[in-house]
């Protein structure tokens, strides 16, 4: 697994995590994307990870409906470039999807690779884990440093219970503060978990709070296809933006009790999807 270090100056720093957006399939409302892409923009502590499924990647031997692709797999990274284009520079890194892995396995090219090449950020492969070092102001030494897990998730349920699982699975993989993970097209904030822990010369258990993110999607399956087909119950595009704060006011506790993290869900809610998406 790769690393990744930022550092970042200023109170406090947003990731938006850019998932599942499936350019080229008729389900990817690119509406929504440029409106995140708007918000992105307009952040000025506004950074994003790429973290798969950029694209379809419909091809004749994949999974899903190569015929009604809108965009073939070079088309679709295209696409990103151009919708991304706003915010370039403001990209960290990205980590492959399973439907990105599809023209792997065909051709030997790797799409997220070549995705990630041309929106100018570092490319991972399956996983990464980055630590945020948050210096409230230029020449502060009371840093925060949040410790994250990257990845685009693992198979799971049409069920939310199983989707929720599939996310909480990856916690034992590594020691962080914050998950994120996709997959399974849900938006959601799980509750955190808290892992005890003594630290060095304490006579008494702390406490380590461990966030756990499941990213969304910009893919609407209301709009008929494979949702429909296998009776899975609809779900609306939707992402997430997380914010690490650096703490300026409370130096009383452990530098991990003054870490806060805190997160938005952005949903689509309301749109009519028969004209964004179809
Ligand atoms: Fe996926």
């Amino acid at each position: 697994m790769r690393a990744f270090r930022y550092e970042h100056i200023g109170p406090e720093l947003t990731l938006y995590p850019i998932v599942c957006m499936h350019l080229g399939a008729p389900q990817s409302d690119e509406a929504f994307i440029k409106e995140h892409i708007q918000r992105i923009a307009d952040d000025p502590t506004g950074r994003w990870v790429y973290l798969g499924d950029g694209g379809e990647c419909a091809t004749k031997l994949s999974k899903g409906d190569v015929y009604r692709q809108k965009y073939s797999p070079g088309e679709q990274i295209n696409r990103a470039e151009e919708l991304l284009e706003p915010i370039r520079g403001k990209g960290l890194f990205g980590v492959t999807g399973n439907h990105d892995r599809r023209i792997y396995k065909e051709t030997g090219v790797d799409f997220a690779e070549q995705l990630c090449k041309g929106l100018g950020i570092f490319y991972f492969g399956n996983a990464a884990m980055a630590r945020f070092v948050i210096r409230p102001e230029e020449g502060r030494r009371d840093v925060l440093e949040y410790d994250t897990f990257w990845h685009h998730g693992k198979d799971s349920s049409s069920m939310t219970p199983g989707k929720v699982g599939a996310a909480q699975a990856l916690v034992p993989l590594a020691d962080a503060d914050a998950f994120f993970s996709a997959h399974s097209h849900l938006c959601l904030d799980l509750a955190p978990e808290y892992v005890a822990f003594l630290p060095p010369r304490a006579v008494q258990v702390q406490y380590r709070k461990v966030h756990n993110f499941i990213c969304g999607c910009a893919y609407d399956s209301r709009v008929p296809g494979y949702a429909e087909e296998k009776a899975y119950k609809p779900i609306i595009p939707a992402y997430l933006s997380v914010t690490l704060c650096g703490d300026v006011s409370n130096h009383e506790g452990t530098a991990n009790e003054r870490k806060r993290i805190e997160s938005k869900i952005y949903r689509a809610d309301g749109r009519p999807w028969w004209e964004e998406a179809a």
